[in-house]
């Protein structure tokens, strides 16, 4: 059976590449840091195929300790990320390395940890960019941005680099649909105005374009933007 390893498992977008993935046979392993209990219930909703697993990309022991599980590995999500609004002058350096620290070096030494497996089963990587890599910033973003712009960045990189025993591409997706943003929050109002289709995306949405990169073996080294025409607009 095939196995994909998706960081932040839980999170909104997680959790909707984590179902696609069991619907379409792999063993799943749900990464979670702090969300342990979701992961549990997650595990629970979608059956055995799920695997919860602890792994903080900021800690290389756990991530060594997660990953000391797996005895293969096909596909390697990169999903985890954080994000926060700052204006510059208000903007710790703490704060730019904890956003670079989980967003960009969390991305290499998941990847470092598990590329032998990869490389073994000629398998993939998936990275989550953001449209905020390859659109001037929102106001407040320039940390997450530029963290986002090295995910983009790497991505291309690593492609040139494993080809071709191991393809990489990112997906870099708009403003994602999320319970907090309700039909009056002025982060939707302004998104659905300039989108050409005027709506956020689903998570699912994302996760067809992550499934899709993942068997199109045709393709390394791209960035997929699923934004519902934000850019163009
Ligand atoms: N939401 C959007 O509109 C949007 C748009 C474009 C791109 N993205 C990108 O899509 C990805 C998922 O976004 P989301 O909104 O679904 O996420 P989210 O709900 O904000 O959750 C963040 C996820 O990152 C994980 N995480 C945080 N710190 C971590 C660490 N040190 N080690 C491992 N995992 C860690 C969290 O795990 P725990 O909860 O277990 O701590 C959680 O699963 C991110 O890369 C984000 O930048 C999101």
């Amino acid at each position: 059976m095939k196995t994909v390893l998706v960081s932040g498992g839980t999170s909104t977008l997680g959790r909707a590449i984590c179902t696609r993935f069991v619907e379409e046979g792999y063993t799943v392993y749900c990464a979670y840091a702090s969300s342990k209990e979701k992961a549990t219930s997650f595990a629970a909703s979608l059956g055995p195929s799920l695997i919860p697993l602890h792994l903080d990309v900021q800690d290389q022991q756990s991530i060594a300790q997660g990953c000391a599980h797996l005895q293969s590995l096909d596909v390697l999500v990169n999903n985890s990320g954080v994000f926060s609004v700052f204006p510059t002058e208000e903007l710790e350096e703490t704060e730019w390395q904890r956003i670079f620290d989980v967003n960009v070096t969390g991305m290499f030494r998941l990847t470092k940890q598990v590329l032998p497996l990869l490389r073994q089963a000629r398998g993939n990587i998936i990275n989550i960019a953001s449209i905020n890599a390859l659109h001037p910033g929102f106001g407040g973003t320039t940390c997450y941005d530029a963290s986002k712009g090295a995910v983009v960045s790497y991505t291309k990189a690593l492609a040139a680099e494993l080809a071709p025993e191991v393809r990489v591409n990112a997906v870099a997706p708009g403003l994602i649909a999320a319970p907090y943003l309700d039909k009056d929050h002025p982060l939707r109002q302004l998104y659905e105005k300039r989108a050409l289709l005027s709506q956020l995306i689903e998570p699912d949405q994302v996760a067809q374009v992550v499934s899709f990169l993942n068997g199109c073996c045709a393709m390394t080294a791209q960035v997929i933007t699923v934004d519902c025409g934000y850019l163009a607009g």
